[in-house]
């Protein structure tokens, strides 16, 4: 399917500016529109914006049962049964998944991205200034209305990526995967610069390793292990392709659903304390071409990053041995693309983790989308631009995470990688 160019100048903006640095791609979605054929910044011109405002309606849906169940009634039963709790990702345009929960009591309903990069959890403050919520329709928690709320007297200031945001810390009742969490800390944010503008999220959910400075309350996951709700500290992510028929996208907290893959995970530790970071052997084409991160190098795992990123020659070598040709559209869309006619003859681009190869199939690291009236394919390993020292090399986005399995598992230390099943167009 094609994305709305729109929403695709964005993800391939980004890879010009640095990929890494700025975080939810779709971020920048909400501040560059596209107006016939110029970007501009500002909101949506009216008709886009409802056509928008329709399509992202469709994507907050949560499916009915018996679309689930359709996928459920044709689970073999010699699979082991699931480990976890299941919750379903609402999937936007295949740029951000999240995830529904309430907090307070009753229950107050959002959605937050799931993030692999920071363990804290935030949603936004009713307390915000006028001005923030006029701007930014986001749900907005209200402290006020739930009996269950206590104050931290806790604050927090931090740029997080390229985004300052601001607030305050607060406990209550969160409810996730069907299950309440009690007194579980969170982010009231007064502050939050555009992160998520037009889309259908409100806030975070905090699944990474890395900690504010000085905050020592337990993330989510962490509380629902002391609490009993769910036996260990890991979860595992099936991400779905946007529009593609299969069955909802599923955060399974506590453990895995082997339901979503196709084979046994191959395990790789964690190299850094504060990451989901781990070391890759080397980055190859499955046609025997070039060879890339050649003595090992280190990758990340990253749901903020809808695509991979890895450094500028290598991807540069990558894209063009592949034989993507440079193209330089309107306003920063410029990127690699190819004959969509051909996508299907291209080699696997092959992770080789832990002696095990993780390949990517054309269709994994390639997108289609429509410029000027041409369906044009363009890919999805983008050079990461500029980054900190002590960073990893490849940043293994969204892309990656729909085509494995992926699970976390921070009681071992480890992450584990196993083929996402493919189901069948229905
Ligand atoms: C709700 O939060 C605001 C802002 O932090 C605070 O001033 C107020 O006292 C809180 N309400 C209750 C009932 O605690």
């Amino acid at each position: 399917m094609n994305l709305p160019l729109a929403l695709f100048s964005v993800l391939t903006l980004i890879s010009v500016c640095e990929a890494y640095s700025i975080g939810f791609p779709h971020l920048q979605a909400r501040r560059t529109v596209w107006q016939g054929t110029r970007f501009t910044k500002g909101l949506p011109i009216v008709g886009q914006a409802n056509q928008r405002t329709q399509i992202v309606g469709q994507a907050n849906q949560r499916p009915s049962q018996s679309f689930f169940q359709r996928f459920r009634s044709t689970k073999q039963d010699f699979l082991p049964k699931p480990t976890g709790r299941d919750e379903i990702l609402i999937n936007y345009f295949d740029e951000l998944y999240s995830c529904p929960i309430t907090i307070g009591t009753p229950g107050q309903e959002f959605n937050v991205a799931f993030d692999t990069r920071s363990s804290m959890t935030w949603v936004p403050s009713i307390h915000a200034p006028p001005r923030y919520r006029r701007m930014h329709k986001y749900k907005r928690y209200n402290n006020e209305s739930s009996i269950t709320y206590t104050t931290n007297n806790k604050n927090f200031d931090v740029i997080d990526d390229s985004n300052r945001i601001t607030g305050h810390f607060s406990r209550d009742s969160l409810k996730i995967a069907d299950v309440t969490i009690k007194k579980q800390s969170f982010g009231e944010t007064l502050l939050e610069t555009n992160m998520f503008r037009g889309t259908t999220n409100d806030g975070i959910l905090g699944l990474g390793l890395s900690k504010l400075d000085g905050e020592e309350e337990l993330s989510v996951l962490d509380n629902m292990v002391s609490q009993g709700l769910v036996p260990a500290p890991v979860f595992s992510v099936y991400l779905n392709r946007y529009g593609s028929g299969g069955p909802e996208s599923v955060l399974t907290l506590g453990g895995t659903n082997p339901y979503y893959c196709e084979e046994e995970f191959t395990f790789v530790d964690l190299t850094v304390p504060h990451r989901w970071q781990f070391n890759i052997d080397r980055v190859q084409l499955s046609s025997g071409g070039g060879i890339f991160c050649e003595s090992g190098c280190q990758a990340m795992v990253d749901s903020r990053s809808s695509f991979i990123a890895g450094p500028t020659e290598e991807t540069r070598a990558l894209n063009q041995q592949l034989g993507g040709k440079w193209f330089k559209g309107p306003q920063g869309l410029s990127n690699y693309k190819f004959d969509c006619s051909e996508v299907d003859d291209l080699p696997d681009v092959e992770f080789i983790v832990n002696g095990k190869k993780l390949s990517l199939s054309s269709r994994d690291y390639t997108a289609e989308m429509e410029l000027y009236g041409e369906t044009i394919c363009v890919s999805r390993i983008l050079s990461m631009g500029w980054r900190e020292s002590g960073e990893p090399d490849w940043i293994l986005g969204l892309n990656f995470m729909r085509a494995y399995y992926t699970q976390f598992d921070k009681g071992n230390r480890r992450i584990g990688f196993a083929k996402a099943r493919s189901f069948p167009k229905i």
